[in-house]
């Protein structure tokens, strides 16, 4: 079992939870993600590593509180216990010096650029990060974002901070305008992620996506977290998480997303 430090409500119905965790302190990198059981009654929820301290020994994720499972980890408080935290899995993003990197995050994602803004930055890129959400009362951690970047670009679907619209409306715009970015990794909802690989695709910039289907044992065992990649079967637990947004099938992706939406709904119902 885990120890809770810290759960916080970020913004309404995402949260930020910091465990005591060495082994993975130690270990993770950015881009991983930990396997999260709130008790012995819940799913195995995947979540992105957003930050860790190895001297303190703790890591740091974001969540979004949308199914039973997640409710009930947002119902946990500090000195509380997970019942299970297992990672860091999967492969981190690439580290490399690609010149300007445009970060977008969405939702939890937001949380999950975060440690890859600070490393891309330190490798000597130029880094723009890309926030978005609804409204402006729904944008976290702009402060931890703004000192990771170069820039931090805000899009809300209201317009009531940064540009109007959504991260791949204001990134479409910025390359129209002829900007150039070298690299782009996106983090957040599927829907996100498939128009910013629309939207790349058109300007043919390089785009990882980081995936998130559902998963079971998150070792490459089940099957459960497959996607179609360049025409071949991928497990997103072991072969991804970060896949090249330009070469994913799309349409798999959205049908098997909505494969428990009602037994979804019966489990938070109860
Ligand atoms: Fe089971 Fe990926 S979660 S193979």
């Amino acid at each position: 079992m885990t120890e809770i430090i810290e759960r916080i409500q970020l913004v309404p119905n995402i949260h930020t939870c910091t465990v005591k965790a060495p082994e993975i302190a130690r270990k993770a990198l950015p881009g991983q993600f930990v396997i999260v059981i709130p008790d012995e009654y819940s799913e195995r929820i995947p979540i992105t590593i957003a930050d860790w301290d190895k001297k303190a020994g703790t890591v740091t994720f974001v969540f979004v509180e949308i199914g039973s499972s997640t409710q009930r980890l947002a119902e946990l408080n500090t000195g509380d216990k997970v019942y299970s935290f297992t990672g860091p899995l999967g492969k981190p993003f690439e580290l490399n010096k690609f010149g300007t990197v445009a970060l977008i995050g969405g939702c939890y994602g937001i949380g999950g650029i975060y440690s890859a803004a600070k490393a891309l930055k330190k490798k000597g890129n130029k880094v723009i990060s890309y926030s978005e959400a609804r409204s402006k009362f729904l944008l976290y951690w702009n402060d931890k974002l703004e000192e990771a970047s170069d820039e931090v670009r805000y899009a809300t679907t209201d317009g009531s901070e940064g540009m109007k619209g959504h991260a791949w409306d204001s990134l479409r715009h910025n390359l129209e305008e002829g900007e150039k970015i070298d690299y782009i990794i996106a983090v957040g909802c599927t829907f996100m992620m498939y128009k910013i690989a629309e939207v790349t695709g058109i300007f043919n910039v390089p785009t990882i996506v980081s995936m998130n289907p559902v998963m079971i044992d998150g070792t490459g065992m089940c099957g459960a977290c497959r996607i179609v990649v360049d025409d071949q079967t991928k497990f997103a637990c072991v072969d991804g998480p970060h896949f090249d947004a330009h070469k994913i099938d799309w349409d798999i992706v959205m049908s098997r997303r909505k494969a428990y939406f009602e037994e979804e709904i019966i489990s938070k119902e109860r």
